[in-house]
């Protein structure tokens, strides 16, 4: 643990989880660390010139023309390849480039601390881990911290009245990205069969998602929310979503149970 003298000498670099959408789903230490910031940076897509997802929850807690330490003069928009869907491509690469340059400049303008908002949690599939090992990179010395955020997994458990998982039950988190087989590979792995399953990043896939589910007779108790935390959240029973849902959809396929505390160990 560094020394409290060294941390203040030191360029601090956090991810803040801000939650899924819903402003009042921010934890008390994510509001200080926001307000606290030098500079609250937020990433955008890059294709579109609009308030993101993160950005619309901080500028819930902070006003325009606030106190020091309550503006939104502090926030500072970073456009991420958001909607590319090409692996590793140079698109993505030169964001992450172009938003940890928006980091190192405010260091040497002198920043003690900036802030970067991501929704949900900033070590869940977060562009963070992205932008932090950028900046890693380029000045090893700059101290990197996440404060952590509510999970849409959680969002959505908590809007459905699902239950994640119980006693010995796994619980299993997975992008929803490849085709049907590697969806299956997932429902059949044997160590995971009477897991929960979570799918993220599935939304374009969950025609196929939704047949694999129904193979396995774990449609019927899934549940699917999309836009949570927002104005147009919609939360349904699986079996009632058809077609393609929006990128922000989270899907939970409970593990069965049929007794209480039937899985405990
Ligand atoms: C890049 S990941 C971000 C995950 C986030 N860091 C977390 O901890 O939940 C994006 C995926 O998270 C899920 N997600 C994030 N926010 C959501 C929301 N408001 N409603 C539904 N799903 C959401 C969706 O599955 C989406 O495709």
């Amino acid at each position: 643990m560094p020394h409290e003298q060294d941390e203040k000498r030191t360029s601090l670099l956090i991810g803040v989880g801000v939650g899924p959408g819903d402003p009042e789903l921010l934890t008390l230490q994510a509001l200080r660390t926001l307000r606290d910031a030098d500079l609250v940076v937020v990433p955008v897509r890059d294709d579109l010139d609009e308030v993101g997802h993160a950005e619309a929850v901080v500028r819930a807690h902070l006003s325009p023309g606030g106190s020091d330490s309550n503006d939104t003069a502090r926030i500072v928009r970073a456009p991420f390849a958001l909607t590319d869907r090409s692996g590793l491509s140079e698109r993505r690469t030169r964001a992450w480039e172009t938003a940890a340059r928006v980091v190192l400049d405010a260091f040497a303008d002198g920043a003690a601390t900036v802030a970067f908002a991501t929704i949900g949690d900033p070590n869940v599939y977060s562009t963070f881990s992205y932008l932090a090992a950028t900046v890693r990179e380029a000045r090893p010395d700059i101290q990197i911290r996440t404060v952590p955020g509510i999970t849409a997994m959680q969002a959505l458990a908590a809007a459905s009245g699902t239950v994640l998982c119980e006693g010995s039950e796994p619980l299993v988190l997975f992008p929803a990205l490849g085709g049907p087989s590697a969806i299956d590979e997932v429902l059949q792995h044997h160590a995971l069969a009477g897991a929960t399953v979570v799918a993220y990043k599935g939304g374009r896939h969950w025609p196929e998602l939704r047949k694999v589910l129904a193979a396995h007779g774990r449609l019927s108790s899934a549940v699917v929310g999309s836009h949570l935390g927002r104005h147009d959240q919609a939360v349904h029973e699986a079996v009632e979503v058809d077609g393609e849902i929006p990128y922000l959809s989270t899907v939970i396929a409970p593990s069965r149970r049929t007794t209480r505390g039937g899985k405990l160990a």
